[in-house]
């Protein structure tokens, strides 16, 4: 599978978010954090800037929920116009349930871990999600420093996947940038969330050109991309 970029607008003026959102044209995805001020230490955006945003750009909206009782709000997004919806393993009452209903709604379905948080008692629910997010920092905040400690993390999900034999996309999210993409896609990630390395850069349309050619050509010589 390609490798995708999808820039995290949490890092973008929130006051020219449609602007912004048009400034990174060539993302795969615009990705979108909802924090609640519960599950995590901060306070973002909800429902009705998901849905402004889905009609003010053609990029499709990956929207990560750092929410407490996501099965409950979590669908509100699919119906907003997210075609990706992120869960937090860690809040979730029935993550196959809430999984089962994100697809049933037309969107792809995704299940976030925070730092401490394996991913072996999850093995055998990752058929029913689209996608499985690691995070490589705590989640709350854009900016901080990319925990190296995930690395191992990110190559045991990268095995599950080969040895299942599934069609699941691995997101990192957290501290990626020129510095730290490419060990990501070594390890076995193939979509790159990046804040503060696109939005703030002084072209954010040419950071993400870098950071994919970055990611191909490591993942062009990681071992479990050659070996497929
Ligand atoms: C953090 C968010 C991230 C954040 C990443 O909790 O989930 O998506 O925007 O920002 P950077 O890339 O700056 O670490
Ligand atoms: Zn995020």
């Amino acid at each position: 599978m390609a490798v995708q970029i999808n820039p995290s607008i949490l890092s973008a003026d929130f006051a020219r978010l449609a602007d912004e959102a048009r400034a990174v044209h060539g993302a795969d995805w615009l990705h979108v954090d909802v924090m609640d001020n519960h599950f995590v230490p901060n306070l973002t955006l909800g429902v009705p800037v998901v849905e402004s945003l889905a009609r003010a750009t053609d990029t499709p909206l990956d929207c990560h929920l750092m929410m407490t009782d996501p099965d409950r709000w979590a669908p509100q997004y699919v119906e907003a116009g997210a075609g990706s919806v992120t869960f937090h393993a860690e809040a979730a009452a029935a993550p196959v349930r809430l999984a089962r209903e994100i697809r049933a709604k037309g969107a792809r379905a995704s299940m976030a871990l925070k730092p401490a948080t394996p991913i072996e008692p999850y093995e055998d629910l990752l058929p029913e999600l689209d996608m499985l997010l690691i995070m490589t920092v705590e989640p709350g905040f854009g900016g901080q420093a990319f925990l190296d400690i995930m690395l191992p993390k990110i190559r045991r999900t990268r095995e599950l996947i080969g040895k299942h034999g599934l069609d699941l996309w691995l997101q990192v999210d957290g501290g990626v940038s020129a510095a730290t993409i490419e060990r990501c896609a070594e390890a076995g990630a193939d979509v790159f969330v990046a804040g503060s390395a696109v939005y703030g850069a002084d072209d954010p349309e040419a950071a993400v050109r870098a950071l994919r050619t970055q990611a191909e050509e490591a993942t062009g010589t990681a071992g479990w991309a050659c070996a497929h």
